[in-house]
């Protein structure tokens, strides 16, 4: 065998050595290059440390964030495929939910907001989107663009719908389909769902919910709930890196589906291609003939460790420790006579909290100290708050006491610079 190896090595070195590339080399060069090497590539790529609090992308748990290393299995491979049905388990496992089809999208949390609408909505669907901030807003775009008939219910930022307002709404509007956002991380609202599973099944439509400022974060029981259709990303309460987006659908979300008369505009997020992809509707004998796109295996271990390091835990510690950081963020906040974006303590979300800027003080410059003083990412708001309040959002990994007194301390020597003032 050794020597078998041996031969095998010389012939290979030699048939390496053998193989003239001279008549390709010299077509290259013929074409003379247009343009240089650029300048900026030619640094090392520069980086540090950040607690990263800003409800944009968090800090991977180690477990999730350290898979990226590890070697690269090829696609099709029985272990690959093992790691597609871990991820369906432990995205079930976090949504509390027995749903068949549940699996990851690639891209951010807004292609499977953008896939879940493609594969819900038929031309002329009435779609009821219930908006009190921005991402309520993002959904009933996307079902405009997806040639819905949309209606929307607005209340102003940083209030939430009651569900009178919402039956209210549902018997008005007689809708297919309702979307609502669970945590309105725009405004740092949580919305309530209790109540609103049943509505959608006496008025017979089809609930979507966008979970991704919830998930992991604060309880979320989709199945309890009665819940259709929900999207999350990978980079908030499932602990990893921007780069997936689970998906679940309920058997009566699925019964649309298949009842549809058209096809989703989308080919490779159709839910019947991925569906095949991640092995739900296709033997796993028929791999070779399975696939919607290339995988990123790399981006699977993230999302399977990080699924993992939620269920080591336990999801309700999990939905425990982020309202213990809460607790203790909002303690802080008063005690630097920070006021809270939103009255009432109970519409507060666990991961995200907002506060009112105070008199006198520049957000811009208040987030600029806490990165280049603390190295401490935090966000000045966004569209109708942005510059108008100071948000902190500890979620994941990120979500203990340490990283909230850390991120208060420093705030407090913020608020006390007079760099920071206006
Ligand atoms: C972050 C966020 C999104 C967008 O997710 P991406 O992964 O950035 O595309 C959508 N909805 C809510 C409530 C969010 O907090
Ligand atoms: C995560 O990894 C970093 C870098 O190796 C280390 O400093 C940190 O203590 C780890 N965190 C936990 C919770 O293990
Ligand atoms: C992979 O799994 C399939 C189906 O379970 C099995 O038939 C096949 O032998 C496995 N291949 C390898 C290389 O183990």
């Amino acid at each position: 065998m050794e020597i078998n190896l041996g031969i095998y090595l010389v012939l290979l070195i030699t048939s390496i050595k053998d193989v003239s590339c001279w008549n390709d080399r010299n077509r290259i060069a013929s074409f003379p290059m247009q343009f240089e090497k650029p300048d900026s590539l030619k640094s090392p790529l520069e980086t540090a440390p950040r607690l990263l609090a800003s409800g944009g992308p968090s800090n991977p748990y180690n477990r999730s964030f350290d898979s990226l290393r590890l070697p690269m299995l090829g696609m099709m491979e029985n272990a690959t495929i093992k790691i597609l049905f871990d991820i369906q388990d432990g995205i079930r496992y976090v949504l509390q939910t027995k749903n068949v089809y549940t699996f990851a999208y690639h891209g951010t949390g807004s292609t499977g907001l953008s896939a879940v609408i493609d594969n819900m909505i038929e031309p002329r669907d009435k779609v009821l989107v219930f908006v009190c901030g921005y991402w309520g807003d993002k959904g009933a775009r996307t079902a405009q663009r997806f040639g819905a008939n949309v209606v929307r219910i607005e209340k102003p930022p940083g209030s939430r719908f009651t569900l009178n307002e919402i039956e209210a709404g549902i018997k008005q509007h007689r809708p297919n389909i309702l979307f609502i956002v669970n945590g309105e991380s725009s405004t740092g609202v949580f919305q309530p769902l209790e109540g609103i599973g049943n509505l959608c099944h006496k008025y017979n439509c089809i609930t979507i919910v966008d979970i991704i400022a919830t998930v992991g974060q604060q309880p979320f029981k989709m199945d309890e709930y009665k819940i259709d259709v929900v999207y999350m990303n990978s980079q908030k309460g499932c602990g990893g890196i921007a780069g997936l987006s689970p998906v679940s659908f309920s058997p009566r979300a699925m019964s649309k589906v298949k009842r549809r008369r058209n096809i989703a505009r989308i080919l490779h997020t159709d839910i019947n291609a991925q569906a095949d992809a991640w092995f739900i509707t296709k033997p796993v004998e028929l791999k070779h003939d399975a696939l919607a796109h290339s995988i990123s295996v790399s981006l699977l271990y993230m999302l399977r460790e990080g699924l993992a390091r939620v269920a080591e835990e336990g999801i309700e510690n999990v939905w425990e420790r982020h309202a213990d950081t809460h607790s203790y963020i909002q303690f802080r906040a008063a005690k630097l006579g920070l006021e809270s974006f939103i009255a009432n303590p109970e519409d507060r979300l666990h991961g995200t909290s907002h506060f009112n800027a105070p008199p006198g003080k520049d957000v811009f410059k208040i987030v600029d100290y806490m990165l280049e003083k603390f190295s401490i990412e935090i966000s000045p708001g966004i569209l109708t708050s942005f510059g108008k309040i100071i948000r902190i959002a500890l979620i994941g990994s990120n979500s203990n006491r340490e990283n909230a007194a850390r991120i208060m301390n420093a705030l407090e020597i913020a608020l006390n610079s007079a760099d920071t003032n206006l």
